[in-house]
């Protein structure tokens, strides 16, 4: 691997960065001045985005349930500083009345599709490129109809280990957020953020840009690595 100057170079990837978080860092790092790659499923749309956010951004569609599709899709990608790992398609899914092919969908999208990504990308990482990996609290704290979610989430705290040690020396963090309240997922939630919040010990719903701030420490403090960082308002303590 060729060691990467300190000043970005490459590309800042965010997968599913048409929307919630990962639209939000996007524009945060288009902001800084870095070359933006957003991916979506549908090229238009993500495209239509990349615009819309500016600077040097720019959209490649892509479907992570379909991961042999997925080195394809990222063919045109050269050299990647950032990459980022926020899609989700979430599943609602209780035990008694399973549907095995959304559990299927979700499973594939974290547990192989983040990691098809990296397998693409890993020839064209370099020293001082770092990864981020989305799992989220739902692995601490499950409710009725979770277990997919709850399962993948916590599955991504061990990714992290497995993904730091294969890929060094690129490093690896996972960013675990509670409810995010201001996160476009929770838009017609009212009640539920109500409950969240009562129960969060700041006494306050976890915001995207708190969010984006942890992201970018995780991302760019070059001695963190292998790290799972919750960012949930102590809510997992209540
Ligand atoms: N929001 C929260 O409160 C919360 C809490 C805990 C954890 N998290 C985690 O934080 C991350 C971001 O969450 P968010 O709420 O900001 O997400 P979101 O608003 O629901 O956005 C999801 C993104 O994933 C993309 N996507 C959906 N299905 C995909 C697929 N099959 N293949 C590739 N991309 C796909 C979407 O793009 P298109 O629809 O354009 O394809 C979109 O860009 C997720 O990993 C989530 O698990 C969020």
């Amino acid at each position: 691997m060729a060691a990467g100057e300190n000043g970005a170079t490459g590309a800042t990837l965010i997968v599913g960065g048409t929307r919630g978080i990962g639209r939000r860092l996007a524009e945060q790092y288009a902001e800084r001045g870095r070359h933006v790659v957003i991916t979506g499923r549908d090229r238009d749309q993500t495209e239509a985005i990349a615009t819309e956010i500016g600077g040097a951004t720019t959209g490649v569609a892509l479907d992570l349930t379909e991961p042999t599709q997925i080195h394809v899709a990222l063919e045109p990608l050269g050299t990647v500083d950032r990459v980022v790992l926020a899609a989700i398609e979430r599943d609602s899914n209780t035990v008694r009345e399973y549907e095995v092919t959304r559990a299927i969908k979700l499973a594939t999208l974290k547990l192989v599709g983040y990691t098809e990504v990296l397998h693409c990308l890993c020839t064209r990482m370099h020293d001082d490129t770092s990864v981020l990996l989305f799992g989220g609290l739902a692995k601490d704290r499950p409710y009725p109809g979770s277990t997919t979610v709850t399962s993948v989430n916590g599955a991504v705290t061990t990714m992290v280990r497995t993904l730091a040690t294969e890929l060094a020396p690129v490093r690896v963090n996972a960013l675990h957020p509670g409810v995010v309240g201001d996160s476009p997922a929770w838009i017609n939630a009212t009640e539920f953020l109500a409950s969240v919040k009562e129960r969060t010990p700041t006494g306050r719903l976890v915001t995207m840009d708190e969010v984006t701030g942890a992201a970018l420490f995780l991302l760019e403090n070059t001695a963190v690595n292998g790290v799972n960082l919750a960012v949930d308002g102590g809510w997992v303590l209540a």
